[in-house]
C-alpha cells in the first residue's frame, strides 16, 4: 500500500508497458514523485491517474543537451513556455537551452532567468548554457564560475551558433572550465572556410549555384580542440557533428584516452544535401545537411557509441525568417517533437540501436551534465519519476502548423514517421499526454 503524501502530485499508474522495451508487460505505480512500485496487476490508487499503455515502452526521460528557446529576445520565434511544451511533448524531461539569446547569456543575469522561468513554466527542467565568450564575441571569455554559483547552476558553456575560433581564446577556456568542473560544448566551424556558405560544399551545392561549406570547415576545429583539450587535461563536447570525418577523429581522439564527447542532430541522421534543389529555407542549417555517405557515417557512430548522443540543435525561426531567399534564411530547423520519431527511422527500425540503446545514448550525454541536471534521468527506485512512455508502434504525419513551438520551421513537413510519445512525466507529474501539454 503506497501511501501519497499530502500535497504533492497524484499517483500515476502506467499499465502494462514495457521497461525498455524489453520483457514481459508491467505495471509501473509512480507515487511522490518516484517510481513506487513495478508488478503484474497493481491496483490503482483511488486518486490516481491511470494511462493504459498496452503495447508500448516505457523509457527515461529524454535530455537534450542543445536547444535554442529564444528567451530572452526573440520570443516572436520561440519562448520558454512554449519550447517547454515541445519539449514535453518531445518525451524530454529536461532541456540545454543554448546562450546565443538577446541579450546573450554571458551572465549570472540571465542565465538565472531562463532556470528561473523554466521552473515556473513546469514542464521540462530548462538548463541554461552560459556563453564562454562576452556577447559571443570569440574574444574575453565570461565569468564561468558566477555563472555556475548562480541559481541556474550552469554546467555546460557554448558560443554554438559561432565557434570559438581563436585557439589561445578555446585553450584558456579549457582550462579555465577544468577548474571549475564543467565542460566546453563548441560549434565546430572554422569561419576563415565559411564566408558566405549557405550549404554542403559538393556537387549538389555547386549545381545550385549555392557557396559551399567544406568539411574541413569543422574537421579541422575537432581535430584542433581534441588536441587542446589533450593538453589542458580538460572535456570538450562537440556539438552537432555533421561528417564522416569528424567521425573518424572522434574514433582517434577516444582511442588517445582523449575526453571527448560528441552529439549528432536527428537532421543530419535522415537528411541529406539531395534536399537543396528546391531551394526551400526550410532545409538551410549550420552545419548544413551533408552527403547520404555522411549520414550513413554518422548512424553507425551513433550505434557504436562513437558519438555519444542524439542533441536536437531545436532551433526555431520565424516564417518571415525562413520563406525567403536560401541564402538569406536563418539557418535552423525544429527538432524537439520529432527527434524520437527520426530517431525510430533512422536507428531503431533498421537495427542499428534497441530501446534500451537509445535510452543508454541519452543517459550518456546526460550523465556528462549529471551535476547541473539536477533531475536525474534515471527511471529506478529513489530517483525522480522522469519518464516517458512511447508507441513503437504509432506512425504520425508532421505538420509544422500542429507542433508546439511558435515557429514552424520543421524540414520534416508531410513526412509520416514512426512512434509517438504517449506520455511524460516529470518527477512524477504528468507534463504530456495523448498530444497534449500541460501540468495536470
Ligand atoms: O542551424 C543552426 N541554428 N545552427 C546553429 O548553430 C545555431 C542555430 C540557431 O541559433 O538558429
Ligand atoms: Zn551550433
Amino acid at each position: 500500500m503506497t501511501k501519497h503524501i499530502a500535497g504533492s502530485n497524484p499517483p500515476v499508474l502506467i499499465r502494462g508497458v514495457r521497461l525498455y522495451g524489453e520483457g514481459d508487460a508491467l505495471d509501473v505505480l509512480v507515487a511522490d514523485g518516484q517510481i513506487a512500485e513495478i508488478g503484474s496487476a497493481l491496483k490503482a490508487p483511488e486518486d490516481a491517474e491511470v494511462i493504459e499503455a498496452a503495447g508500448q515502452i516505457l523509457l527515461p526521460g529524454f535530455v537534450d543537451l542543445h536547444t535554442h528557446l529564444r528567451e530572452p529576445g526573440r520570443e516572436y520565434a520561440e519562448d520558454i513556455e512554449t519550447g517547454s511544451a515541445a519539449a514535453a511533448l518531445g518525451g524530454y524531461t529536461a532541456v540545454f537551452a543554448m546562450a546565443n539569446t538577446d541579450p546573450v547569456a554571458d551572465s549570472a543575469v540571465v542565465t538565472d532567468h531562463v532556470w528561473n522561468r523554466g521552473q515556473q513554466v513546469g514542464l521540462v527542467d530548462v538548463h541554461p548554457v552560459g556563453a564562454v565568450t562576452v556577447g559571443l564575441k570569440g574574444k574575453q571569455l565570461t565569468e564561468m564560475g558566477l555563472m555556475a554559483d548562480g541559481v541556474g547552476q550552469v554546467r555546460m558553456f557554448s558560443d554554438d551558433g559561432l565557434c570559438v575560433d581563436d585557439p589561445l581564446v578555446m585553450r584558456r577556456a579549457l582550462e579555465y572550465a577544468t577548474g571549475l568542473g564543467v565542460l566546453i560544448a563548441q560549434h565546430a566551424e572554422e569561419p576563415r572556410l565559411t564566408v558566405g556558405a549557405v550549404a554542403h560544399e559538393g556537387p549538389n551545392a555547386a549545381k545550385l549555384g549555392l557557396a559551399g561549406w567544406p568539411r574541413s570547415a569543422e574537421e579541422s576545429i575537432v581535430a584542433r580542440d581534441a588536441i587542446l583539450a589533450r593538453d589542458a587535461g580538460a572535456r570538450v563536447h562537440i556539438c552537432h557533428a555533421s561528417t564522416a570525418g569528424t567521425v573518424e577523429l572522434l574514433k582517434w581522439a577516444k582511442a588517445q584516452g582523449i575526453s571527448i564527447t560528441a552529439e549528432v542532430t536527428p537532421h543530419h541522421l535522415l537528411l541529406d544535401d539531395g534536399r537543396l534543389a528546391s531551394y526551400d529555407g526550410r532545409n538551410r542549417v549550420n552545419p548544413p545537411l551533408r552527403e547520404s555517405s555522411d549520414a550513413v557515417a554518422l548512424r553507425q557512430a551513433l550505434a557504436d557509441g562513437v558519438i555519444d548522443c542524439v542533441a536536437t540543435d531545436h532551433a526555431p525561426h520565424a516564417e518571415h525568417e525562413k520563406c525567403c531567399e536560401f541564402s538569406v534564411a536563418r539557418p535552423g530547423m525544429l527538432g524537439l517533437q520529432t527527434a524520437l520519431s527520426v530517431v525510430a527511422e533512422t536507428m531503431v527500425r533498421p537495427g542499428l540501436l534497441t530501446w534500451r540503446g537509445v535510452a543508454k545514448g541519452d543517459e550518456r550525454g546526460a550523465r556528462r551534465h549529471r551535476r547541473s541536471a539536477r533531475s536525474g534521468p534515471a527511471a529506478g527506485g529513489g530517483e525522480p519519476a522522469n519518464l516517458t512512455v512511447i508507441d513503437p508502434d504509432a506512425t504520425w504525419t508532421v505538420e509544422g502548423d500542429g507542433l508546439a513551438s511558435r515557429s514552424d520551421n520543421t524540414p520534416f513537413e508531410s513526412m509520416t514517421l514512426p512512434a509517438t510519445v504517449t506520455a511524460t512525466l516529470l518527477r512524477g507529474k504528468i507534463t504530456a499526454l495523448d498530444g497534449k501539454s500541460g501540468p495536470r
